[in-house]
């Protein structure tokens, strides 16, 4: 299975076999850590993994899965962080369903470390291992919004902006919000993040902005699958727009 098949056979797993995975595959993942695209290159970022099983006092936090292994999401401060933990995890989330290894990420988890990366804070925890059920579901049995109550059609869509969409759909979110909202086009699609009551609290919209990263990485992964000459920018123009009470994120555009 590729990364980009692992976005609609992906579903969170909640209980794993407490069974060691073989350090070789420790190594290749750690390749593939080095070679992960951020969605901005100027906020720095560093994975710690650990192998829970020794140490039941390593995690703490809210919603706590037990799992045998746990990943950290650190990046430096700034108003994007949450957003570039996002967009990164997911990267690593689909490589480790894509190789047979279950995932759930852990929204109310803090990681304790003996020694954090030095100017960064603590973004996303999430579990990892040898799932006890089923690692894949078909994609039609996600529990998602429909596309027409998340998109607004300004043109008939492509056959590939189809697939996009449905790609971004699936990912996984906090609480299953599927905070994404988009406006469509043929050859661009912008991106809100919708605001309500809840994201007022900065624990939820830190979460949210979490989501934003993941979906924005499930379009940037299906756009380059499927050879669209496309970027997602922030497009000043659009900064500050609100459509339905939804924030302005980014902006995929094609060249044609
Ligand atoms: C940022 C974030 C935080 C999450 N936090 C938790 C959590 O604390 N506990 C949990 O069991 N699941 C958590 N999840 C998993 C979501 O509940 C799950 O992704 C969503 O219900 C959709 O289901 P799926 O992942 O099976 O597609 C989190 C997901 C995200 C993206």
């Amino acid at each position: 299975m590729t990364n980009y098949e692992a976005v609609f056979n992906r579903c969170s797993v909640r209980k794993y076999k407490m069974e060691l995975i073989p350090a070789d595959f420790f190594k290749k993942l750690n390749k593939f850590l080095e070679g992960l695209s951020p969605l901005y290159p100027d906020i720095d970022w560093k994975f710690v993994l650990f192998n829970a099983m020794d140490d039941e006092g390593s995690t703490k936090g809210l919603f706590r899965v037990k799992a045998p292994y746990y990943l950290v999401c650190f990046t430096e401060n700034d108003k994007n962080a949450w957003k570039q933990a996002g967009y990164l995890t997911e990267q690593v989330v689909l490589y480790l369903t894509a190789h047979g290894i279950g995932t759930c990420y852990q929204g109310g988890a803090r990681a304790v470390l003996d020694e954090a990366p030095e100017g960064m804070g603590q973004r996303i925890v999430v579990a990892f291992g040898y799932p006890e059920g089923d690692l894949y579901r078909e994609s039609g049995n996600a529990k998602r919004h429909n596309i027409t109550d998340i998109c607004i059609f300004k043109e008939e869509p492509t056959a590939e902006m189809s697939r996009l969409l449905a790609a971004a759909r699936l990912a996984p979110s906090s609480v299953n919000s599927q905070p994404w909202r988009f406006v469509v086009y043929r050859n661009r699609v912008h991106i809100f993040a919708r605001d309500n009551l809840i994201t007022k609290l900065p624990i939820t919209r830190e979460m949210r902005d979490v989501d934003m990263g993941i979906v924005l990485y499930h379009m940037a992964l299906t756009a380059e699958e499927l050879w669209l000459d496309a970027g997602l920018v922030y497009q000043e123009q659009l900064a500050g727009r609100s459509v339905r009470g939804n924030t302005y994120v980014m902006s995929m555009m094609f060249q044609s």
